[in-house]
């Protein structure tokens, strides 16, 4: 963690505009987070953590305050910040291959030969053990490959900053460890500084060097930060035991449950349908496996 100032999110607000006049989704966010860090933010869905990612990505623009990457304004998207969506937004009708070519060449054209593209292309879907289906379309693989390709392609573009909004949300428990053990593994090769939002409280505390906890919209902010101290590499199983990894783990869990309780009357229809994936329900089952 050196470079503490590597990026900066500073007195970040913004408002959406809806029917009903201006909404403040984000209120005077404030983050540091040096090269290299591992940051995963977590909250209560609809409270904002999206939105704070798709500000670092460019794709939003803050109504107040902005975000700087190793001191320069980010204005719009750059191959310098790569985006891992939940749902891994491959083009269908490109090969697992191709569709991590259009981003090595939208980054690297005049820079690499032929042969160098394909050599890195490949080396990319070695990192996510991929290179058995190069040939494959989004359609002829599973979910968990298809985002094995959209990490690929992702760290492909060679990124200092990697941005993953609910990377394996979609995958099942055993698929999903399988790569959070190879995040973990591509991030203490490459040293990129990651931020990922989850809504896994076990995930948070075995990836994160922090876990920013926000506190709930309309006007979310940083509610908690809580610094993981486990030496790396962590290996799942033998966390299990390890108390401070318990510690940690109910410190989220008691920021989400009692200081940011969700209110009872979450009125908003748009709220209403996402808090069925919320966090409770599907941690605790998942909290079992990993505690088990
Ligand atoms: N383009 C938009 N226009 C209006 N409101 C928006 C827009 N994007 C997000 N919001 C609102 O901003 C708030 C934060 O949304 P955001 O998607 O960042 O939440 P989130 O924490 O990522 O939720 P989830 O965990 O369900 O993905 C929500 O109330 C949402 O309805
Ligand atoms: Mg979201």
């Amino acid at each position: 963690m050196n470079e503490q100032n590597h990026l900066e999110l500073t007195g970040v607000s913004i408002d959406f505009p809806t029917d009903n006049g201006p909404f403040r989704a984000l209120q005077d966010v404030n983050l540091k987070i040096g090269k290299g860090e591992f940051v995963t933010l977590i909250g209560h869905s609809g409270c904002g953590k999206s939105t704070v990612l798709n500000i670092v990505a460019g794709l939003h623009q803050a109504t107040a305050g902005g975000v700087l990457l190793n001191g320069r304004e980010v204005r719009e998207p750059g191959p310098e910040r790569a985006v891992v969506f939940q749902n891994h937004s491959l083009l269908p009708w490109l090969t697992a291959y191709e569709n991590v070519e259009l981003a090595v060449k939208q980054v690297f054209r005049g820079k690499k030969s032929r042969s160098e593209m394909r050599q890195w292309i490949e080396h990319n879907l070695e990192l996510v053990h991929m290179t058995h289906a190069l040939d494959k379309r989004p359609d002829e693989i599973s979910g968990g490959m298809k985002q094995r390709v959209g990490i690929a392609r992702a760290l492909a573009m060679q990124p200092e900053v990697l941005l993953m909004d609910e990377p394996f949300g979609a995958l099942d428990a055993l698929t999903r460890a399988h790569l959070q053990d190879s995040l973990m593994e591509i991030h203490a090769c490459l040293g990129n500084t990651v931020i990922m939002i989850t809504h896994d409280v076990d995930e948070a505390v075995l990836l994160s060097d922090r876990i920013v906890m926000m506190s709930n919209g309309p006007a979310a902010t940083v509610g908690q930060i809580l610094h993981i101290e486990l030496d790396r590499p962590r290996e799942r199983l033998a966390l299990a035991d390890e108390p401070r990894y318990n510690h940690y783990r109910s410190e989220v869990l008691k920021f989400l449950y009692e200081r940011q309780r969700r209110p009872v009357d979450d009125s908003a229809p748009a709220n209403r349908a996402s808090a069925e994936d919320d966090v409770k329900p599907k941690r605790f089952a998942r909290l079992r496996i990993v505690g088990g």
